[in-house]
């Protein structure tokens, strides 16, 4: 990617949202914060600004939890004037909810509303456009189906919920590199940082902030494999940690990945 190119990063207020932002800003690169909370956005930015004066930082809202708000900052963007996108937002839900367009929350911002969002910024996007999807070491824990795309009460469980959330992105990031031979889609697993996401509202998590936390690895420190893959020149890289790599076998099974892709079209109606 030249220096000047565009690059939309979702979930910029966040740990390593803003920790990818401020690095890109150093780049030289232009970006384009999608966030949901205009005010904590508009805070990073003064942040980011502060030590990188002179960064090209717009702000975009966008709820990923909401289909219609998805639409809505997608077509806001001009076409022609991004190259790149980084699906970096993502949370564990504490508990089972559903949005207003009857997803599961956690299922809706880690998978559904990424995937809609990337879909309908094809058409804005150059050919060989880069994206990055921020997945998890969750994910080798968790099988998924069909069914697994929209869980219930009784199926809700916070970090399995999550995994296969992500694991559903992986199954998305393939199929989509499948279909668009000339994009550069990629993957980044962070490991374990230290972000307000691993806050799970536990009631040891005070306790896991004083002795745990401070061994995880830093925001910047996380987003480094996000960052490596931006730049992958590659489709269907696995970035973690330090290793570029070939997705792991566990994951690569292409009639699911087809059949996961089928039925979110349907989900998300595109
Ligand atoms: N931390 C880890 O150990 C770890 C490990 C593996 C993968 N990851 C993945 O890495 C990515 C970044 O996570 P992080 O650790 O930096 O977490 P974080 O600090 O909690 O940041 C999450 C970001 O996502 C945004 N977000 C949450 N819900 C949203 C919604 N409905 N619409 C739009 N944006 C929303 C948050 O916005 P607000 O500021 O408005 O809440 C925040 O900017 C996530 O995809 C996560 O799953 C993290």
């Amino acid at each position: 990617m030249e220096i000047n190119e565009r690059i939309i990063v979702t979930g910029a207020t966040g740990g390593m949202g803003a920790a990818a932002v401020e690095a890109l800003a150093k780049e030289g690169h232009p970006v384009l914060m999608a966030c949901r909370n205009l005010k904590k956005a508009q805070a990073t930015r003064a942040d980011i600004l502060s030590r990188v004066p002179g960064a090209k930082l717009e702000i975009g809202l966008v709820d990923l939890a909401s289909l219609d708000s998805v639409r809505a900052f997608a077509e806001s963007v001009e076409p022609g004037s991004v190259s790149a996108l980084f699906n970096n937002a993502g949370v564990i839900s504490r508990g089972f909810s559903i949005t207003e367009d009857g997803l599961e929350n956690t299922f809706s911002v880690n998978y559904f509303g990424p995937s809609l969002l990337t879909r309908l910024l094809l058409p804005k996007l150059p050919q060989d456009a880069h994206i990055v999807n921020m997945v998890s070491l969750t994910c080798r824990f968790v099988s998924i189906d069909e069914a697994s795309l929209r869980p219930t009460a009784k199926d809700f469980r916070q970090l399995i919920t999550y995994a296969r959330a992500k694991r559903a992105m992986v199954s998305f990031s393939q199929e989509l590199a499948r279909r668009y031979p000339l994009l550069h889609v990629n993957m980044a697993d962070p490991g374990v940082v230290g972000t307000d996401m691993i806050d799970l509202g536990w009631w040891f998590d005070p306790f896991a902030d004083v002795l745990v936390k401070p061994f995880f690895k830093t925001p910047q420190s996380g987003v480094q494999p996000a960052l490596r893959a931006l730049r992958e020149e590659k489709q269907n890289r696995y970035y973690v940690g330090k290793q570029c790599k070939a997705i792991p076998a566990r994951y690569i099974n292409p009639f699911l990945d087809k059949s996961i892709w089928e039925e979110t079209q349907k989900i998300i109606k595109l």
